[in-house]
């Protein structure tokens, strides 16, 4: 496993493979990784013969300096993860040599980006939307893939993809949950001991509520996820949204989609995080 800081360099490994016919997958990461991301690289390495894995904490994404402050950052843990997945190449670049000069550039992914975490953390997704397509200008990969975790961040790579004419296939992999539910976060480790029992009432209650929505109505529904969540003292819900899967709109009726997702962001003490569940479709 190779690890690499530059672009330059990046490139120039990059297209002795891409002459020799090798098709190139990237897993763009923050770092801090966990197995959930290790079923990234574990899929790219499977479909594709260069796995190029992307650590670097991006600070145009965060709209709290505390938050970006507070990330975790385990490089040497990363790499070890990484060459015990088939990890061929570690990109991992400065602040610096990603953004040698301020990135101007300002996207609109509406309606997408102006709902959930587009409306609780203003500036987010054209930060990431800055960073990736600046990995994929650098990488120029046949296929990139995404935690479904992450899912509105996904439907908005999707819809980059498409505005920006990237010839790159995504790819969606399921959210990897602990054998509790708890879903995999590189957050989790800001967690206490007491915070993570609490925090595992978030994932307990989505299940619950696919029980639920089975003879209730979406806003009943909704209903059921806020109270339940409302009920756990630790806990502060910032939403609970149930949303049709491709527009990411509110949804009124299960009736109105065959594609349903609810989507919820918990602070559990100071750590904020973020899962989802279908009730409807793949
Ligand atoms: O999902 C993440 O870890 C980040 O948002 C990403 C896609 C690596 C961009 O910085």
């Amino acid at each position: 496993m190779k690890i690499i800081h530059t672009i330059s360099e990046l490139q120039s490994e990059l297209s002795v493979l891409k002459t020799q016919g090798k098709k190139v997958g990237l897993v763009p990461t923050m770092g801090a990784l966990h197995e959930g991301h290790a079923s990234l690289v574990k899929r790219c390495v499977k479909e594709n013969d260069v796995a190029v894995v992307s650590v670097f904490v991006n600070p145009t994404q965060f709209n709290d300096k505390n938050d970006l402050l507070k990330y975790p950052r385990t490089p040497e843990a990363d790499y070890k993860l990484l060459e015990a997945n088939g990890c061929s190449i570690v990109f991992a670049p400065s602040v610096e040599e990603m953004y040698p000069e301020p990135d101007t550039r300002q996207f609109n992914f509406a309606p997408l980006d102006s709902v959930m975490e587009g409306a609780f953390r203003p500036g987010h997704f054209n930060g990431v939307a800055q960073i990736v397509s600046k990995l994929f200008d650098a990488v120029k990969p046949h296929r990139a893939y995404f935690g479904e975790k992450d899912f509105q961040q996904l439907a908005i790579i999707r819809e980059m993809v498409k505005q920006l004419q990237f010839n790159i296939e995504i790819i969606g992999c399921p959210i990897v949950r602990e054998e509790d539910g708890l879903a995999l976060s590189s957050r989790n480790a800001r967690l206490s001991a007491e915070e993570r029992e609490i925090a595992l009432k978030i994932s307990q209650t989505l299940f619950k509520s696919r029980t639920f929505a089975a003879d209730h109505s979406v806003s009943e529904t909704i209903h059921f996820v806020e109270n339940e969540i409302a009920a756990e003292k630790g806990l502060r819900l910032e939403y609970f949204k149930i949303v049709d899967g491709d527009t990411l709109q509110d949804l009124k009726d299960w009736a109105d989609t065959d594609y349903a997702v609810g989507c919820i962001t918990v602070f559990c003490g100071e750590v904020r995080l973020i899962d989802n569940i279908k009730y409807k479709g793949i």
